[in-house]
C-alpha cells in the first residue's frame, strides 16, 4: 500500500492577513467549508492507501489534530519544533515509515493545494509506482499557463518504459522571470506540482548523496517519542539540521527523477492572485465572498471574516481583506510587494 505524507508546515505569508503564523492557510476553509488540509486528507482515503503521515509544526498540533481527526481517526502526526523546509520534513516521514514497516511507496502532498480532479492523478498511480520501483523519484507535472516564478520547472526527457512516463531532463526551482519566460516559450517545460511519489529508501539515499548534513541530522533525530498521540523527533538534533527544500536539495541535482504529466485543475493558492483565479466571481470579475456587495466595481477581491459586511463602490482591481485584527487594502498589481510589507510590520513588533 501507498503511504500518503502530508506536508503542513508552511506559513502562507502571501495570503496575509488571512493566513497568519498561528493559523496558516492550510488550516483555513479558503474555498469551501473545509480547510485545504481536510480536502487534502480526503483525497487519500481510498483502499490503496495506508493511514497518512502528517508532518507539521509543533505550534499547530492541536488545530492539525482536530482538523485531521474530523476526516479520519487514523492519522500519524509528526511534529517539528521548527520548520526546516521540505527536504527534512519528508526525510522525517521517510525514516518514520521505514521504522514502522511501511515499506510501500510514499505519496508526498502539500496540505495547501486546490485540486478538483484528483482522480486523474489516482488513475496514474500504478504508473508512478512502477517508476518508483525502478528507483525513480517521481514528480507529477502540470501544464504551465504563465511564466510564474514561484514554481519548479521540469523539462521533459525521453520516454520511460510505460506510456506517458518520462525521464526529467532538467529541473529548475523558482527561475527568474526571464528564464521562466524562455521555458514557457520553448514549450518543453511543465510545472512541478509539489506532489511526489517514491520509496523511502530511494529518497533517503539521494538525500544522503546531495544533502548529507540533512540526511545525518534527520537519521539521528528520527527517534520519536509519543505523547497524547503526537510523535516528536529529537528536538535538539533537529534544531541543528540545515534548512532546504526537496527541490533545491535533490530534484535539481539527482539523475533519478522521472515525471508523470497529469492534466489537473490545480492551484497552490499561493497568493491572492492565485486565489482570485480559482474563486467564484460575479459577472464583473469581483470575488465578494458571502459578506460582500458592490456597485460600479470590477475585478476586486473582497474578503471579510464571518458577520462582517464588506461593500465596494466604484473601485476596480483592488484587494480588500478584512480580518478581526488586520485589514489589507491593496492595488492588485502591488500584491507581489506583500512580503516587503510584512517585513515592515514584523519590525514594528
Ligand atoms: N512539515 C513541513 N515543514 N512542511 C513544510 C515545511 C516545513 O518546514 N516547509 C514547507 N512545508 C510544506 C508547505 O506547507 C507546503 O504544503 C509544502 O510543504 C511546499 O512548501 P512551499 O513552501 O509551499 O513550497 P513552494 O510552493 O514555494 O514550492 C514548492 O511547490 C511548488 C508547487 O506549489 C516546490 O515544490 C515547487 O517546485 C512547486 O512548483
Ligand atoms: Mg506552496
Amino acid at each position: 500500500k501507498i503511504t500518503p505524507v502530508i506536508l503542513a508546515g508552511g506559513i502562507g505569508s502571501r495570503l496575509w492577513p488571512l493566513s497568519r503564523k498561528a493559523m496558516p492557510k492550510q488550516f483555513l476553509p479558503l474555498l469551501s467549508d473545509e480547510s485545504l488540509l481536510q480536502s487534502t486528507l480526503k483525497r487519500v482515503t481510498g483502499s490503496q492507501f495506508n493511514a497518512p503521515i502528517l508532518v507539521c509544526n509543533e505550534a499547530h498540533r492541536f488545530i492539525a489534530k482536530s482538523q485531521a481527526f474530523d476526516v479520519s481517526k487514523n492519522v500519524t502526526l509528526l511534529l517539528e519544533p521548527e520548520g526546516k523546509n521540505t527536504a527534512p520534513a519528508i526525510a522525517l516521514a521517510a525514516e518514520y515509515a521505514q521504522k514502522n514497516g511501511l515499506l510501500g511507496p510514499l505519496l508526498v502532498m502539500p496540505a495547501d493545494h486546490y485540486i478538483c480532479d484528483f482522480e486523474k492523478l489516482l488513475a496514474r498511480l500504478d504508473d508512478a509506482v512502477a517508476l518508483a520501483e525502478a528507483q525513480q523519484l517521481v514528480t507529477f507535472a502540470i501544464t504551465p499557463t504563465e511564466p510564474h516564478t514561484g514554481y519548479g520547472y521540469i523539462r521533459q526527457g525521453p520516454p520511460l518504459h510505460r506510456d506517458g512516463c518520462y525521464k526529467v531532463a532538467e529541473f529548475k526551482e523558482k527561475p527568474v522571470l526571464k528564464l521562466a519566460e524562455q521555458y514557457i516559450a520553448s514549450g518543453e517545460f511543465s510545472w512541478n506540482s509539489g506532489m511526489f511519489l517514491f520509496f523511502a529508501d530511494v529518497y533517503l539515499s539521494e538525500l544522503k548523496r546531495f544533502a548529507p548534513k540533512i540526511a545525518s541530522s534527520i537519521a539521528q533525530a528520527a527517534y520519536f517519542t509519543e505523547d497524547l498521540g503526537f510523535l516528536r523527533p529529537n528536538a535538539d538534533i533537529l534544531k541543528t539540521c540545515p534548512s532546504d527544500s526537496i527541490d533545491y536539495a535533490i530534484l535539481e541535482r539527482s539523475e533519478n527523477v522521472a515525471m508523470l504529466p497529469v492534466d489537473l485543475t490545480w492551484s497552490d493558492v499561493g497568493s491572492f492572485s492565485a486565489l482570485s483565479k480559482i474563486a467564484n466571481k460575479d459577472q464583473f470579475g469581483n470575488y465578494l465572498g458571502s459578506q460582500g456587495v458592490s456597485i460600479d466595481s470590477e475585478n476586486n477581491l473582497l474578503i471579510s471574516e464571518a458577520d462582517h459586511t464588506i461593500a465596494a463602490l466604484g473601485i476596480s482591481n483592488k484587494a480588500i481583506i478584512h480580518t478581526h485584527d488586520a485589514t489589507l487594502v491593496a492595488d492588485k498589481k502591488a500584491l507581489d510587494k506583500l512580503p516587503e510589507l510584512l517585513k515592515q510590520l514584523a519590525q514594528r513588533d
